[in-house]
């Protein structure tokens, strides 16, 4: 899998994945496939960045014999959705994770400032034991998902991944600069932000064409 020239960020090339996230960006696909495909997507991230996760074997029987085989151990898992349009990746992540708590931070970009205002915040207790992986789509300015990790971070949280399907340069830079432990798995990494702070080719608004409302 290709690295991007930044470290920590993992550019997933799956062919299924690119194929599917071609037909996301398109301005052509109904709200009801979109979100079809962007859970799918979702699952195969959620396939990816779970690669590392380490095993201890643990004793099976089959019909036939009794054998050490592995399964996962380690922390256990929290996904953290930056509202909204991380809920849209949620259901995926959760098809691959099913065991998996859930958080949810509120966070709209002030339309002038582009910064990231913080509306709501509501994660499980234990979530300093976990892994977090933190959802959000779009990777533009950063803002966002910078704001999110230093929420996590002041709540305890010492284990953090970042899922999104596309990431502009400058938001990859800007939270390499703020959270450079914070490892990034994107199924592209997009040519520029646009003048409004959207991601060129990007896909448009994520949570417009998730929920219809545009
Ligand atoms: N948020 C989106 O939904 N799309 C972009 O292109 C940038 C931020």
């Amino acid at each position: 899998m290709p690295a991007t020239d930044f470290p920590n960020v993992t550019v997933i090339d799956h062919p299924l994945l690119q194929h599917k996230l071609s037909y996301i960006r398109s301005e052509e696909t109904t709200t009801d496939n979109f979100r079809r495909l962007v859970r799918e997507v979702a699952q195969m991230i959620a396939y990816e960045i779970t690669r590392d996760l380490p095993t201890e074997n643990i004793s099976i029987t089959t019909p036939i014999t009794t054998f050490d085989s592995p399964v996962i151990s380690g922390k256990k898992l929290c996904l953290v959705s930056i509202l909204r349009a991380g809920n849209g990746m949620l259901d995926g992540m959760i098809d691959l994770l099913p065991g998996a708590r859930v958080g949810h931070i509120g966070l709209y970009r002030d339309p002038e400032t582009l910064e990231a205002i913080e509306y709501y915040f509501k994660l499980p207790d234990d979530i300093q034991e976990r892994l977090v992986i933190v959802l959000d789509p779009m990777l533009a300015t950063g803002h966002s998902a910078i704001a999110a990790l230093d929420r996590l971070k002041e709540s305890g949280v010492s284990s953090l991944k970042l899922a999104c399907l596309i990431a502009a340069p400058e938001g990859v830079a800007a939270l390499h600069a703020a959270h450079p432990d914070v490892p990034l798995w994107v199924g592209a990494v997009d040519s520029h932000l646009n003048e409004h702070g959207y991601i060129v080719p990007g896909l448009g608004d994520a949570g417009d064409r998730i929920f219809g409302t545009k």
